[in-house]
C-alpha cells in the first residue's frame, strides 16, 4: 500500500495529472523515433547542436541540409565514414565528421530517421536494409 502509495505521488510530482503538462504525455512517435534522438543526444548533438542549426566555420547544420533529406546512399555513407573538408552547400567548415561504423544497421537507421524528420526536416525514413545496403557495398 505504501508502494502505490509512493508511486502515485511520483506520479503527481511529474505532473502526470497536471493540465498544464499533458503535450509531454502524447507520445513523441515510435519507439524507434524516441531511439532515434537519444542516439543524436549521444553520437552527433556536441557537433551539430540540438537545433541541428551546428557551428558556424566549424560544424554544418541538419537543419534544411539537401544531404540531409537528399540521396540517402550518400547520407549512409556520412555517417557510415565520416567526411572531411567537403563543400557543404556553399559552406566549408574546419572540423572532422567522424565515422560512426560501430553504430549498427539498426542504430544508424534510426538516427538517420531522426534528423531526416527533425529540425524542421521533413523526408521519409532510412530502414535497417538500406543501411546494409551501404554498408555491405564497401564504399
Ligand atoms: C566531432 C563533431 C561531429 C560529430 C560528433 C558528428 N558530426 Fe556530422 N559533421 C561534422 C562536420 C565537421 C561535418 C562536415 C565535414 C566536412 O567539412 O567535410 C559533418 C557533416 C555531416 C553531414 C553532412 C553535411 C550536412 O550538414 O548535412 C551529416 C548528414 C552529418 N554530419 C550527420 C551527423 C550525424 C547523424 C552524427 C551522429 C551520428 C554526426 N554527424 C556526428 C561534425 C560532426
Amino acid at each position: 500500500m505504501k508502494l502505490i502509495a509512493a508511486g502515485f505521488a511520483l506520479l503527481l510530482g511529474m505532473g502526470f495529472f497536471s493540465p498544464d503538462n499533458q503535450t509531454s504525455f502524447i507520445p513523441s512517435g515510435t519507439a524507434a523515433a524516441d531511439s532515434g534522438k537519444q542516439l543524436y543526444t549521444t553520437y552527433c548533438l556536441s557537433c551539430h547542436q540540438a537545433s541541428g542549426k551546428g557551428v558556424p566555420s566549424l560544424n554544418p547544420p541538419l537543419a534544411g541540409s539537401s544531404w540531409v533529406t537528399g540521396d540517402k546512399q550518400r547520407l549512409i555513407r556520412v555517417v557510415l565514414n565520416g567526411l572531411e573538408g567537403e563543400d557543404i552547400d556553399g559552406e566549408t567548415y574546419n572540423n572532422v565528421m567522424p565515422g560512426h561504423d560501430f553504430l549498427t544497421d539498426q542504430q544508424l537507421s534510426e538516427v538517420l530517421t531522426y534528423i531526416r524528420s527533425s529540425f524542421g526536416n521533413k523526408a521519409d525514413a532510412v530502414t535497417a536494409a538500406e543501411v546494409k545496403a551501404v554498408r555491405s557495398a564497401g564504399k
